[in-house]
């Protein structure tokens, strides 16, 4: 495709290749992801309704809007709308068993006390409740709590809400669905609420995966799952060996399915496919 053309977005807004570079650039700058050039359609698709919204008139000039120094709103917004948050609850759910088998281990060993899991790319909450639930489910009321991170301020506001639709209960194994799961009545009919004692267990924050805070962890288990397939190599790395450096001796983390980490850090030893563990 020439350099000046021009691509109609879902919406009939179009951008042209320059101000794509430029939307990339911004958007690599916030969270270290590349898009693509074939995700130049998804991205007219996902902010042509935003443009509306503040009746700009193309790219062009909602890129100079979120440029503009009091724009912060506006950036954060255009960040969420770009980043990807598909997710479900016990999503791999051979990760749970091995999580499982592990808090039970310690448990025997009488080392369950304080645990602190981190749900390092949360979306919109179903990973850090179905680890709450698990953790429940082993520790009951022992110490323990997760922290559920994201870039995304959208999608962390879903998830302190604790609300989701009907259908994704189905997504919870039965015996733990009747357990924390509370069905909405009125004006929440064909919702579900988590159980407010395994909410309460669960803090969220607002956390850059390329800019981590110093005082973060130590944690005993991360789940840091299907974000690493956005970064190239280097990023990878570089996130991999910050969140290792916030994790306690003998800890697990846990990456997707198609994230294994060979060749990105090295002295981990692997518990089973993309579950390593922390010398
Ligand atoms: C596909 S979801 C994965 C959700 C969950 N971990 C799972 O496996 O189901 C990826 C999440 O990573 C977040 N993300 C992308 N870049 C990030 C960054 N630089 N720092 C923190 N979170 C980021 C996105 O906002 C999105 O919610």
């Amino acid at each position: 495709m020439a350099e000046t053309a021009v691509l109609q977005g879902r919406a009939g807004t179009s951008i042209t290749a320059a101000d794509f570079d430029r939307l990339r650039r911004f958007f690599e700058a916030a969270s270290g992801i590349r898009l693509a050039d074939h995700k130049r359609e998804l991205v007219c698709g996902r902010l042509a309704k935003r443009l509306r919204e503040r009746g700009v008139d193309g790219y062009g000039a909602y890129l100079r809007l979120i440029e503009l120094p009091a724009e912060t709103a506006e950036r954060q917004m255009a960040i969420d709308l770009l980043t990807t948050n598909e997710t479900h609850f016990f999503r791999e759910p051979r990760h749970f068993e091995v999580l499982r088998a592990e808090l039970a281990e310690r448990l025997a060993r009488g080392q369950s006390s304080g645990i602190r899991v981190w749900s390092a790319a949360c979306s919109t909450g179903e990973e850090p409740y179905s680890l709450a639930m698990t953790l429940d489910e082993v520790l009951g009321r022992r110490p323990w709590r997760v922290f559920a991170s994201d870039l995304s301020q959208r999608v962390l506001a879903d998830a302190r809400r604790g609300v989701f639709s009907a259908q994704r209960a189905a997504e919870v194994p039965r015996p733990m669905a009747l357990k924390y799961l509370l069905e909405g009545t009125q004006e929440y009919a064909g919702t579900f609420l988590v159980d407010a004692e395994v909410r309460q267990r669960v803090d969220f924050a607002q956390v850059n995966l390329m800019a981590m805070p110093a005082g973060l962890g130590p944690f005993d288990v991360v789940f840091l799952r299907n974000v690493l397939i956005y970064f190239d190599v280097a990023a990878k790395r570089r996130i991999v060996q910050a969140v290792l450096q916030r994790m306690a001796p003998g800890g697990l983390l846990f990456v997707g399915h198609s994230e294994s980490l060979n060749g990105v850090v090295d002295g981990l030893r692997t518990v089973v496919p993309t579950v390593y563990r922390k010398p």
